[in-house]
């Protein structure tokens, strides 16, 4: 376990918590790379070694700075970015174009050229008016592309209803219909800018069953053998999204293979009926490669406690950092990272600094009687949409991020200085 408890302190890929919050200061995220490599490896060995033909793109929402993308690249991986903003920190990170995809329901003419001209050759059209996008971008670079359609299969995912994406009700993806995915598929394979290689799709996102996905899939099954039959033409490749959910406090991860074996078995048996290769299957995890990767120090300050109702720990940070429990009723927990081996008697609210009283992180977080100001609180699975969901709400600066490795730390991130925050605001002359 890369999170252990020493000498009453909490470890983390071998680095001691209270230590690194006092070097670099709080609130701090901090990320494992032994534990980001051992996600990557599972899917290694249990999909892509183990099936061949498979490609899994690391869903850069998640957490996308160019160290987090540097290990991507190690790990032999792909990356699937939705914007401009992170095509450009992949490229600043070096990361190689054939191993881009690009997603996203509005991806704008700037973005599209910008992907193209960089050499990403991987779109999933998620629009009725896409293609002539990309089209007009490839005219423009001369390049040709390789293209997904992402279909909306129109199954619910039972999971927060902001983070689903495959219902029908859902402005992702193409919807079914009759007369607009087809001839979408057909413009596609028509253009002389861009090949038809196959269909995506992404249900949601913290699933812990297989019956959404086992229910897509066969949704995008009937669209493949639809294609064949009206177009003659096999699909190459088969994109079945991210979503597998990660513990947060104490539900049960369910291992890559819970989900994909399934999903494989299912896509072998329909390319035997079909008399076709089994096309190329890829996967876009995000959350289940970085979230339980991170941690999030915090430092205690005041506390005040309503006798009868609630203690509240106030920290250093807050929704400014991680916006996820006001925004999704996320739950966390965590540990008091100096006294990791007193018993846990109380249960307290640990809220942010902000002006919002949904600014909280951590809403029953057991931790010693013998709490007080100056202690580090440790939130634990804040890896996954912390970071690249922050916001400078109140002026606080982002906290900075450090990589730990087996027991070595370095700066991934520096914290953001109030001039950074100050750095694009103009006091108009008139003023
Ligand atoms: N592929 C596509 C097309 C997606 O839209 C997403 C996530 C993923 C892959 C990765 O899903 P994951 O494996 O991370 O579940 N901010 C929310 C999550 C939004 C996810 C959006 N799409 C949260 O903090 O829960």
């Amino acid at each position: 376990m890369l999170r252990e408890k020493k000498n009453g302190r909490l470890y983390f890929d071998g680095c001691d918590m209270v230590k690194i919050a006092e070097e670099y200061g709080t609130p701090l995220y901090v990320f494992s790379e032994n534990d980001i490599v051992s996600r990557f490896d599972e899917l290694k060995r249990d999909f892509s070694d183990k099936y061949g033909n498979c490609r899994v793109a690391y869903a850069a929402k998640a957490f996308c700075v160019k160290g987090m993308l540097k290990i991507v690249e190690k790990c032999g991986a792909s990356i699937d970015v939705v914007s401009g903003g992170e095509i450009a920190v992949a490229a600043a990170a070096g990361f190689p174009a054939d191993r881009i995809e690009f997603n996203g329901n509005n991806k704008l003419l700037p973005e599209i050229e910008q992907a193209v001209s960089y050499g990403v050759k991987r779109f999933i059209l998620d629009g009725t008016n896409e293609l002539p996008l990309i089209e007009s971008a490839c005219k423009k670079y001369d390049k040709k592309v390789n293209v997904l359609v992402r279909i909306t299969p129109g199954v619910a995912a039972s999971t927060h209803d902001h983070i689903v994406t495959g219902k029908l009700d859902s402005k992702f993806g193409i919807p079914l219909e009759d007369d607009v995915l087809y001839p979408v598929i057909k413009n596609v394979m028509d253009s002389p800018y861009t090949e038809f290689k196959g269909l995506h799709m992404h249900i949601g996102s913290q699933l812990f069953t297989n019956r959404e996905y086992m229910e897509s899939l066969e949704v995008m099954l009937s669209v493949a053998s639809e294609i064949k039959k009206r177009f003659g033409a096999a699909v190459s490749e088969l994109n079945l999204g991210g979503g597998f959910g990660v513990t947060y406090i104490d539900e049960e991860r369910k291992p890559v293979s819970f989900f994909l074996d399934p999903m494989m078995e299912r896509i072998t048996a329909w390319s035997k009926e079909q008399g076709i290769e089994r096309p190329l299957i890829a996967v876009e995890p995000g959350r289940s490669i970085i979230a339980e990767a991170g941690i999030t120090l915090y430092r205690a300050g005041q506390i005040k406690n309503i006798k009868d109702v609630r203690k509240y720990v106030s920290i250093d940070g807050g929704m400014g950092d991680n916006i996820r429990v006001p925004l999704y009723d996320a739950k966390y927990t965590g540990i008091v990272a100096n006294k990791a081996d007193e018993p846990c008697t109380e249960v307290v609210t640990v809220c942010g600094k902000c002006c919002e009283s949904g600014d909280v992180v951590a809403e029953d977080l057991p931790v010693p009687e013998s709490i007080k100001a100056g202690d580090i609180i440790a939130i634990y699975s804040t890896g996954a949409y912390g970071y690249s969901m922050a916001s400078n709400y109140n002026n606080n600066p982002i906290p900075g991020a450090v990589l730990l490795k087996d027991g070595k730390s370095a700066w991934l991130i520096k914290p953001q200085s109030y001039e950074q925050i100050m750095e694009n605001q103009v006091i108009p002359e008139w003023l």
